[in-house]
């Protein structure tokens, strides 16, 4: 039985027994019928989550560029591999056929190559989503390098931070970017980042908006001619199954941000197999997540994951407000979109628009929606179900993290009767479970507990870059012999896991996933501050917005207040990016604080959403009297 594309709900289950009582044979099977192998694994999965330390395919020789590309030439070589819709609609949109794949990712690679680029040394791409991003990707799995992709919004700091703490030595961006009627200049933003960056001797740039831009001379290089110059054929490097193939920076809840490193074969056989189950991808589909490369969601959901299955994924450079809000109901219309991938904020943002923006356009192609990066509410279901699905399009609530590489927790569409603000059940090789907070497993339904899984799949982080120690502690600490997520859940009566929100200090900011430490020591840099907190609040288009308190060194009045507000929110833009901009700063004499001097955030962030009736117990507070202070000035 072929249990790669699963058809009906009975098989489903079928197979998901099977993935849990032979999970080995499962993934084996899987690997075998639907990869191109150099050389066959010796050994399915190695796992210990003490260490903890996690092996898929041991053994294994591959190259994930040839699964992606090369195998697909003979039969679908001029298929559109990329489609690129570019920010501007009048501009034409492009096609990038698997054959021109090839020749453009094979080029890209020698450019590398020729930079003194090497399997396993670091590049960090900082790049706008245009082609040149995922052709990069590509290039260097082509060659075994390690991309390391920093979302394009960041700030310098927070880019020279990621480029040094995994030591990349090569930064790969473009003169700037177009996000609706604005441009960016990344290549001034680079400039200053690598000011800090001693270890990185080469940028190369690609020309986007051909704005002027300083090019340090044996540093800085142009893409283009180097590109025009190279040769069409690369050989892929031999990669072993466990070699990393990317580094992704996530944020924790302390500290800098974590490296999460995903390694070859388990990476490429999870987000291929769940690319084909969860969007129910079929030949001539035409494939669009909204999300951008910088993110998880980018790099498993529009490059590897579709690529590895032959289909065509889109590309969006743009904005869902630009040139207005009919702008993805154009493209839908426009490319006869079958598979629709987005998240809540973006819902819930288009839905506060007029319906004449989705009435003008034909989305009948539609089939799959999707939804991904946090909880997505009744409401917002309901709009998307009604409105672009026609209740036609099956809803798919997938659940992931940058950690797991891949959906976990998704509906399979035409198959998992959904249920709005449920992520519904686990895929085949995933067993959740929920703990409660003594450590103990929930085994009755219907109570809230904290998500872990037991068992490893093929496309888990295998470690935090330069720190296994922190993933250790992170991950596998909470709780014995499980991974821990971080999310609250709770199971219902048959089996469905709904996912109710992070159970530790990140927030998930329209889909961003923002620590409060880094935000808080970005705040505290502000020479007026003393100490600050950020907690989040619910905001009907973000999921959360934030809030800080902050306790200046001397109080002031009024109109300094206004400034100061300014210019914490543009320390934070400067220290990350204006994603983790603050929409509330209350200035405060004191914050909650227990007796080991550890802030009581449960506290703060009851004052955020209003719910100040009831506080819970205050008295092992050091000082309660200052939140009376605080409900008085609370915003
Ligand atoms: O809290 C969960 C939320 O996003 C977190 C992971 O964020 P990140 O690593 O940035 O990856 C986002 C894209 C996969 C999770 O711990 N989250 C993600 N998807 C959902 C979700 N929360 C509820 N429902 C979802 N479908």
């Amino acid at each position: 039985m072929s249990t790669y594309h699963i058809k009906h709900l009975e098989e489903y289950y079928k197979v998901y027994r099977k993935s849990v009582r032979e999970p080995e044979v499962f993934w084996e099977e899987i690997a075998e019928e639907h990869f191109t192998w150099h050389k066959k694994w010796d050994n399915v999965l190695e796992w210990d989550f003490k260490k903890p330390e996690i092996k898929w395919y041991q053994g294994a020789k591959l190259n994930i560029t040839e699964n992606c590309i090369d195998r697909h030439l003979r039969t679908k070589g001029s298929k559109t591999a990329i489609l690129f819709e570019p920010n501007n609609p009048d501009e034409q949109a492009e096609h990038i056929t698997y054959n021109q794949l090839y020749e453009r990712v094979n080029r890209f690679a020698n450019v590398l190559k020729n930079e003194g680029i090497k399997k396993g040394d670091r590049v960090c791409i900082y790049l706008p989503m245009i082609p040149e991003l995922a052709l990069s990707v590509l290039a260097c799995a082509r060659i075994g390098a390690i991309h390391s992709v920093v979302f394009a919004g960041f700030s310098a700091t927070a880019l020279s931070t990621r480029i040094n703490d995994s030591d990349c030595k090569i930064v790969i961006t473009s003169d700037g970017s177009y996000r609706g009627n604005k441009t960016i200049d990344l290549k001034e933003i680079v400039d200053e980042a690598l000011n800090d960056c001693p270890g990185v001797n080469s940028v190369l740039v690609a020309k986007r908006i051909n704005s002027e831009v300083t090019m340090k001379k044996s540093r800085d290089k142009w893409l283009q001619p180097l590109l025009d110059n190279a040769s069409i054929e690369c050989e892929p490097e031999i990669m072993d199954a466990e070699d990393p193939l990317f580094i992704l920076y996530t944020s924790g809840s302390t500290g800098k941000p974590k490296g999460m490193v995903h390694t070859t074969a388990g990476y490429m056989v999870y987000t291929a197999y769940t690319f084909k189950n969860v969007f129910n991808y079929k030949d001539n589909d035409i494939y669009w997540c909204t999300a951008d490369i910088g993110w998880i969601t980018g790099h498993s959901y529009i490059v590897y994951g579709p690529l590895a299955n032959g289909a065509t994924t889109v590309m969006f450079e743009g904005v869902p407000s630009y040139p207005d809000f009919g702008r993805f109901w154009e493209i839908v219309e426009k490319h006869k979109i079958t598979q629709f991938y987005t998240a809540p904020t973006a819902i819930r943002a288009l839905a506060k628009e007029n319906l004449d923006y989705i009435n003008k356009y034909d989305l009948s192609s539609l089939k799959v929606l999707g939804s991904v990066g946090e909880p997505i509410n009744e409401e917002a279901w309901h709009w998307y179900n009604d409105n672009i699905g026609k209740k036609k399009s099956p809803i798919v609530d997938t659940w992931w993290q940058t950690e797991t590489g891949g959906i976990l927790i998704s509906p399979l569409p035409y198959i998992t009767p959904t249920i709005p603000t449920f992520a519904s059940l686990p895929l085949p090789g995933i067993q959740p479970c929920l703990m409660d907070e003594k450590g103990e497993e929930i085994t009755a339904n219907q109570i809230d507990g904290r998500l872990c899984i037991k068992y490893p799949w093929p496309s888990i982080a295998r470690t935090i870059w330069g720190n296994h120690q922190r993933y250790k502690e992170t991950y596998f600490s909470a709780y014995e012999d499980k991974y821990f997520t971080g999310d609250g859940a709770l199971r219902d009566t048959v089996g469905y896991y709904r996912i109710t929100g992070r159970v530790d200090d990140v927030i998930i900011v329209s889909g961003h996933n923002l620590g409060t430490a880094p935000i808080e020591d970005a705040i505290n840099e502000h020479p007026a501050v003393a100490e600050s907190a950020v907690v989040g609040f619910p905001h009907d288009i973000k999921g959360n917005a934030l809030y800080g308190y902050v306790i200046l060194k001397e109080t002031g009045e009024g109109r300094l207040h206004d400034n100061l507000r300014k210019e914490i929110n543009q320390m934070i833009t400067e220290h990350i990016g204006s994603i983790a901009k603050l929409n509330k700063i209350q200035f405060t004499t004191g914050l909650p604080k227990t007796r080991s001097g550890k802030i009581m955030r449960r506290i703060l962030r009851k004052i955020a959403c209003n719910e100040t009736d009831n506080l819970g117990d205050t008295s092992t507070l050091l000082n309660p009297e200052v939140v009376q202070e605080i409900i008085d000035n609370a915003l």
